[in-house]
Order: C-alpha cells, then structure tokens, then sequence
C-alpha cells in the first residue's frame, strides 16, 4: 500500500517536473518572438563606401554586428542576430546564403527566409548614406518577413552548404 503510495507520488512529482520544463521551454521560446525589438541598444556606425559593398555575397561589419550586401541598386544591412533563438548567424560563401548552425535556419543572401525553425527573415537596420559612407542605425530594427513570404531574389543555393541539412 504504502509502497503503491509512494510510487504515485513519485509519478505525480515526475509530471509535475516534466510540465515545469516543457513550459520553461515554450517561454524561452516565445521570449525573442514576444520581445520588442526596437529596444535593442546601439546606434549610428559609419562602415564603407556604397561602392564597396558587394552585389553577389556579403561584407561582415562586425561593429555593426551585422552584414552589407547589395540588390538590385539597394543596400541591405543585415543584423547577424537569427531570429529564433537569437544565434548569431554565419554566411556560407559556398552555397551563397546565410545559415544558423544553432538550429538549422536558412536565410538567402538578402536575409531572407528559406527554411528552419525561425519565425521570420533576417532582420534590418535602417541605414543613411552621411559623406559618403553608408550609417546603419542599429538602433533602428526592421523586423524581417514572416516565414512562407516568397523570396524576392532568385538565387538558389549555389553549392554545399556549411550546416548539416538535417539539423533541427
Ligand atoms: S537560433 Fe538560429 S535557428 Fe535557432
């Protein structure tokens, strides 16, 4: 009896743990969708020329915490900071994207979202070109679009890319 007693209590305290971390995790994971991101702290920082940014891969800037690339005659600052669970994401020169080795989110060469875990694209900052020199404010956020947006560009991976493909 006693022994019957002890094995639901031990049963009951097992799932009483298991919903404490299951709701632990569905907190952390709401955390960065649910956080505004305008409240992340930086601002102005002068990088290169518009003409040094490349059209077909990206320049990390790292005091901007973030890339530069270019699109059909737009410049695209580009916050290293994924979406998901906030990894910073690494660009892969041989498939020509950008991809998250935390979790297996794929973005496009303009941060755009292709595949993962992530909630959105890559986010942006808004940016000014002051003598001459492009001046992301990382201060000011441009949330990227939701996931299942089509693509705006046309490139497709262009070779193997640097995470495991079935990474999760
Ligand atoms: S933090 Fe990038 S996919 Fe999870």
């Amino acid at each position: 009896m006693s022994e019957d007693l002890d094995r639901r209590g031990f049963l009951a305290r097992l799932w009483t743990w298991g919903l404490g971390v299951m709701a632990g995790a569905a907190a952390w994971t709401s955390w960065d969708f649910l956080q505004p991101i305008a409240g992340q702290s930086g601002g102005p920082v002068a990088t290169v020329a518009p003409d040094e940014i490349p059209t077909e891969t990206v320049i990390e800037i790292s005091a901007m915490r973030g890339y530069l690339t270019e699109s059909e005659g737009e410049i695209i600052p580009i916050w290293w900071k994924c979406p998901h669970l906030g990894c910073k994401v690494p660009w892969c020169e041989s498939s020509g994207q950008f991809e998250c080795p935390c979790h297996g989110s794929v973005f496009s060469r303009i941060g755009e979202y292709r595949r993962g875990p992530a909630p959105r694209g890559m986010d942006r900052y808004e940016f000014e070109i002051i003598d001459g020199v492009v001046v992301p404010d990382t201060s000011k956020v441009i949330r990227g679009a939701p996931a299942g947006t089509p693509e705006t560009i046309n490139e497709p991976p262009k070779g193997p890319e640097c995470i495991d493909p079935t990474l999760e």
